[in-house]
């Protein structure tokens, strides 16, 4: 055992000790005498020490509940602040207030305050950063031997009296430990990275304004193709075309899927050529058939042709020329086609109803018309 005594008192005490036993048995001892224990160092976890110390229990989960609740109420906050104030956006029809839509990120945001905040504050409560360089106690503390440091100075136990009690159980070393202070937090490194990232951001301010000179502007726009789009719009001109047109027509000809093109003249003649190759989807007698007729005439026809179809309709009784009834033999020996054709196309004072009505509308109605002329007879 190499042991030294200062006279003059020290801070602290260390004795090594190699056994288990010996180190338990001082620490214990040095409890009853009432000594300040400052730490315990052993190469492994050893439990009676938890009893000995009496350490009350760690407040880290405690720090880590608070960061979490943090993380929770920014996040939701936040988020409700942007959809609700900031940025209004209606997604997929969802209330601005979609609390069940904040969550996700609000959970992550719990999670990552709640776990990178508990690191953050566990290193700086054991002063432990990058670039601190912490002094061992011993170095076989990490190998094979036991550390028991006591506290001497300034609650004036006498240094005679720690490195008598220490000695009784065979410490390999026992000597007065001054504890280093260097191992602190590093401010010169901290301070430094402050400055420079204030440097960054000011020159990197600069840089931005010098090529942005309409201050009315944003100094500086990153990622621009989610803003701007690269595509050229439907009706912007576009000179990759000889006729400088970005929406391109259809070649001459096209027919639009499931539209067969009316290519009969817009006479009577034409209307009768139409009855003759056009044909009525619908058989008369199919569900909801003439219900469907009924309400379109009812609502599209009724002004003018009226309401058995004599065409007597209100619009006559306004100067609207008066047109043929539906209902005489003359109608009535009109093919389904021709009737279609004249509704779709108009002719004279019936106006087109291509644009009002659906092509299924359209034969509907023919099938109603056949019913106001079966009632006639
Ligand atoms: C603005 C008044 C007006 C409305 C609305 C109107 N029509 Fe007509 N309709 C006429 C006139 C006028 C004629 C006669 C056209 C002509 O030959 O000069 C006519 C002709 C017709 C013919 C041809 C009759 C024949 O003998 O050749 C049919 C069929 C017809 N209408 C059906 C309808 C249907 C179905 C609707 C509702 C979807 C409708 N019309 C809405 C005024 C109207």
């Amino acid at each position: 055992m190499t042991r030294e005594v200062k006279t003059e008192s020290c801070e602290q005490w260390v004795g090594v000790f190699s056994t288990v036993s010996d180190a338990l048995g001082s620490l214990r001892a040095c409890k009853e005498q009432g000594f300040p224990i400052v730490e315990f160092f052993s190469p492994y976890p050893v439990e009676e020490v938890e009893e000995i110390l009496e350490r009350r229990p760690t407040r880290l989960p405690w720090v880590c509940l608070f960061l979490g609740i943090c993380g929770l109420v920014v996040a939701l906050v936040f988020q409700f602040w942007v959809s609700n104030a900031s940025w209004r956006m209606n997604i997929g029809g969802k209330p601005d207030n979609s609390i069940w839509a904040f969550l996700p990120v609000a959970f992550e945001m719990t999670v990552l305050a709640a776990s990178i905040g508990s690191v953050i504050i566990f290193l700086m409560r054991c002063t432990l950063f990058p670039g601190v360089h912490v002094k061992m106690v011993d170095p076989r503390v990490v190998d094979d031997a036991f550390a028991v440091v006591v506290q001497d100075r300034p609650q004036a136990a006498s240094s005679e009296k720690i490195s008598d009690v220490l000695s009784k159980f065979n410490p390999d070393t026992l000597r007065p430990y001054e504890p280093d202070r260097s191992s602190q937090l590093p401010w010169g490194l901290v301070i430094g990275f402050v400055i420079v990232a204030l440097l960054w951001t000011v020159a990197m301010n600069r840089v931005s304004a010098f090529y942005t000179k309409d201050s009315s502007q944003r100094p500086h726009e990153w990622a621009t193709e989610m803003v701007y789009s690269h595509a050229y719009g439907p009706f912007e001109p576009n000179k990759n075309f000889p006729d400088g047109k970005t929406l391109r027509s259809p070649p001459p000809g096209s027919v639009a899927r499931g539209h067969v093109p009316l290519t009969f003249p817009l006479t009577k003649e034409g209307a009768v050529a139409a009855g003759a190759i056009l044909k009525n989807p619908f058989a008369s007698d199919a569900p909801g058939v003439v219900e469907r007729g009924t309400y379109i005439y009812q609502n599209f026809c009724v002004v003018c042709h009226g309401e058995t179809g004599l065409g007597d309709g209100l619009m006559i009784s306004k100067g609207v020329p008066a047109p043929p009834s539906l209902n005489d033999e003359e109608a009535t020996k009109l093919l389904d086609g021709n009737l279609f054709f004249t509704i779709t196309t108009g002719r004279g004072g019936m106006p087109p109803h291509a644009y009002q009505l659906s092509e299924d509308d359209r034969w509907k109605v023919v099938r109603y018309i056949r019913t106001l002329q079966g009632k006639k007879k």
